[in-house]
Formats: structure tokens, sequence, C-alpha cells
């Protein structure tokens, strides 16, 4: 079978999903193939802090209201280290802007029903997804979906098909620059029915590493503590789990903490990723296919959800006038926000991860300790911290 579309798209993750909705809004037409089947996209637990912008969007795709219903905003986070939580409130720091915790599981599950709703579901299943006719000027996708041929010919090929995707791979070689480091360790995340030990995020460090208590909603906690790059799921039990967590919060917090069963328990590694250009020809990358970061800063969603409006208004503009500026430019534009979220994730990872190598109570954690200490106490570095998290303008 041979299709043809406006906007071939790769991937029904939040970009892929995201890109569609906006298109549609507009009378542009788009397909997505994606290789995995719905409940399995709809199953991955992910981060879940929208910024202010990424928020916006999601209200301009028609997909607002339960995120407005359910979503929970945030004006602050905690930083603790030494044992002691010291609030950074975004407000106060002079920002005007706040996040909202609603987790990125949620915001696919609203886009797909928002797609299933209108009948235009993503291609699901489709497998040996493959791209053509990039250099000739006619570009196409490929897979075999339910067992036969599918062509999708278009005029734009968008990758958002996240890292280990095949889109990134079309553009040349001597045209595509990676930058990456992988970090030293993971995160172990575990979600339970147990009720958030704070109101707001506290990113804590402990000179056994790095721990993080977030949450998902009033009765729903998410909790990470960083762990050994190559560990396995099987070493962590949730009693041991919780009771490393516990210690690693101290008295003051780690006391406070409910525990339960874990209905999720997962490993992350960390690393940071960009690929450069975001555009080659007719095709486009978008999301976690040209760029990850780690997870410190909330920001791998948000900067899917910046790359999708950059692109979304190039694309109106080309469709509905012909021009071609907006496209020109996206791959700068996008690179531009990335850059500083990479900057940021990264900083933010280093101030508070214990590193191998890195002697108990030596230079590396007295030097973390010391910028700490100098981030809780300037309201200039407070302020910096919360534009940061809060979200560069777009
Ligand atoms: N063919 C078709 N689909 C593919 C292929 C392929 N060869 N490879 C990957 N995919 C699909 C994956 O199954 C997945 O559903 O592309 C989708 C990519 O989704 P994400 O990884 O969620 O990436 P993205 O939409 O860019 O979202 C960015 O999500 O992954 C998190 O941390 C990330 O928060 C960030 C956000
Ligand atoms: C999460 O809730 O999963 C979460 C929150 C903040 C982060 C990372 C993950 O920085």
């Amino acid at each position: 079978m041979t299709l043809n579309t406006q906007v071939a798209i790769i991937g029904s993750g939040p970009a892929g999903l995201l890109l569609s909705q906006l298109l549609n809004k507009q009378g542009i037409e788009s397909v997505i193939l994606e290789k995995h089947a719905r409940a399995h996209v709809e199953g991955r637990i992910r981060a879940g802090i929208l910024e202010q912008g990424t928020v916006d969007i999601l209200k301009e795709a028609g997909v607002g209201e339960r995120l407005h219903r359910e979503g929970l905003i945030h004006d602050g986070i905690g930083i603790q280290f030494n044992g002691t939580n010291h609030r950074i409130g975004f407000k106060a720091d002079n920002t005007g802007r706040t996040v909202t915790v609603y987790g990125q599981t949620e915001v696919t599950k609203d886009l797909m029903d928002a797609h299933a709703s209108r009948g235009q579901e993503p291609f699901y299943e489709a497998e040996e997804v493959r791209i053509s006719g990039i250099e000739e000027g006619s570009p196409a996708l490929h897979c075999i979906y339910r067992g036969a041929p599918l062509a999708v010919k278009c005029q734009f090929v968008v990758g958002c098909d996240g890292y280990h995707g095949i889109s990134r791979g079309s553009i040349p070689s001597n045209i595509l620059q990676t930058f990456e480091r992988v970090y030293p360790f993971g995160w172990l995340g575990v979600l339970a029915d147990v009720k958030p030990v704070s109101e707001e995020l506290i990113y804590n460090k402990h000179e056994d590493g790095f721990a993080l208590a977030s949450q998902r909603s009033p009765t729903r906690s998410r909790y990470y503590i960083q762990c050994d790059a190559n560990e396995s799921i099987d070493n962590w039990p949730d009693e041991r789990f919780w009771e490393t967590l516990i210690h690693m919060f101290g008295p003051e917090v780690g006391s406070q903490i409910e525990t339960g069963p874990s209905i999720d328990k997962s490993i992350a590694p960390l690393r940071s990723f960009v690929a450069e250009p975001m555009r080659h020809k007719s095709l486009f990358l978008a999301g976690d296919a040209a760029h990850v970061v780690p997870p410190t800063g909330a920001k791998g969603l948000n900067l899917a959800a910046s790359d999708i409006h950059y692109l979304t208004e190039g694309m109106i503009d080309y469709f509905s006038t012909g021009t071609t500026s907006g496209l020109d430019q996206y791959s700068s534009r996008s690179l531009a926000r990335v850059w500083k979220a990479i900057r940021f994730s990264w900083w933010f990872t280093n101030l508070t991860h214990r590193f191998p190598g890195d002697e108990t109570h030596g230079m590396g954690h007295k030097i973390q300790l010391a910028e700490l200490d100098y981030l809780v106490n300037s309201d200039s570095a407070k302020a910096s911290l919360a534009e940061n998290y809060v979200g560069l303008p777009f």
C-alpha cells in the first residue's frame, strides 16, 4: 500500500504525537509510523515536570483539559545537603513562572486519545521503518505493516524516534556532528502509591550520592536514588530501596517518608547528547532523536516541546505561504535552546551526584558543598537556578 501525506513522522513519543496534533489543528496532514504497540509506548514511566511553555503548547494542541484538572502547580523546589533542606522559590526569585507536575505517561495518553478520537491513530507496530529519497528530493518512509509493505510519500520526514531511532543515521556522516557524555552512574526509580514526603520536589545531595523525592499526585510518589551504571534491578528489592532512600534523606526528611509496594521500578542511564544539525534537506530531527539530557533538570520532555514549537511554526508558514525561513531556522533556533538546557542539566548533575573515584569527604565533595551553600544563600544564584528550572523562553 502507498499513502501520500504532507509530513511523515517516525515515532509516537511525545514529540511525534504533539507535532502531528498541532499540524492537524492547522489542516496539515501527517502520518506516524511507530515501532511498538500503543500499550508499550503508554506504559513507559518517564519524568513528570512540565515548564509553563510546554503546558501552553499542550493547551494549544487541545490536550490541556485533564492536565489543567489534575496537574499540580509547583512554585519552588527543595535543595538538600548536609541533611538540611533549603527551599528555592521560583516566584520569590523573580521569574514569575511555575512548573506543573504531570507525568509524561499522562501527556502521551492524552495525545494518543486525541489522535484516536479524530480517527487518526499512528501506525503502531510498524516494522523495519526506513527513510528514502532525502538526497534526491523525493522523501518517503517505508515499513512492514501487518505483514505487508507500506510506503508513505511526503514532503517532509520528521524523526521523532528517540535516541535509539534510525532517523539520525540518514544525515550523511560528513554533515552530522555528535557530542556525547555518558555519566558513570544511573538512576534507580520507584513509583509507589504513598503520600509524597514533601509538597515540593527535593533534590538531595548525600555523601553516598544523589536522591530525589518527586511525585505524580497527592497519593503517588516517585523517588530516585543514584546507582552504579551497571546495577541490576534484581539487587534492589523494595525493602533495600526504601532503607537506602530513608538513609540518604537523613533524620529530618527521611523519617517522614511513607513506604509501600513499588508499582514500577527501573534503572535509567544518564547521558548528555546533542546531534547537529537538526535538519538535513527534507529530514528534520526532534526530541530525543537529536538530544538527550540527564534527568536532573527535568528538561527532556520540555526540549521535545520547544523543538516541536519551532518546527510547527516553520511548517505552518511553509504550507500556508510557501515561506521557508522558519524551516531554514529550525535547527539553529532549536539548538540554541537545547545547548542551554544541556548546560543546565550537566551543571545540576555535577553539583549533586557522587562521581566514582571521588573520596568520601574528599575535594570533589567539598567543592559541591561549597557551591550548594553558595547557591542557597545567594539571591542571584537562586534566581539563575529558578530561571533555568522553570524553562528559558521559547
Ligand atoms: N521505527 C519506528 N518508531 C521508532 C523507531 C523506529 N525505528 N525507533 C524508535 N521509535 C519510537 C519509539 O518506540 C518511541 O515510541 O519512537 C518513539 C520515541 O519516543 P521517545 O523516546 O519518548 O522520544 P521523544 O518523543 O523525543 O520524547 C522526548 O521523552 O524519552 C523521553 O526523556 C525523553 O522526556 C523526553 C521525551
Ligand atoms: C520525576 O518525577 O520523574 C522527575 C522529576 C524531576 C526530575 C526528574 C524526574 O528532575
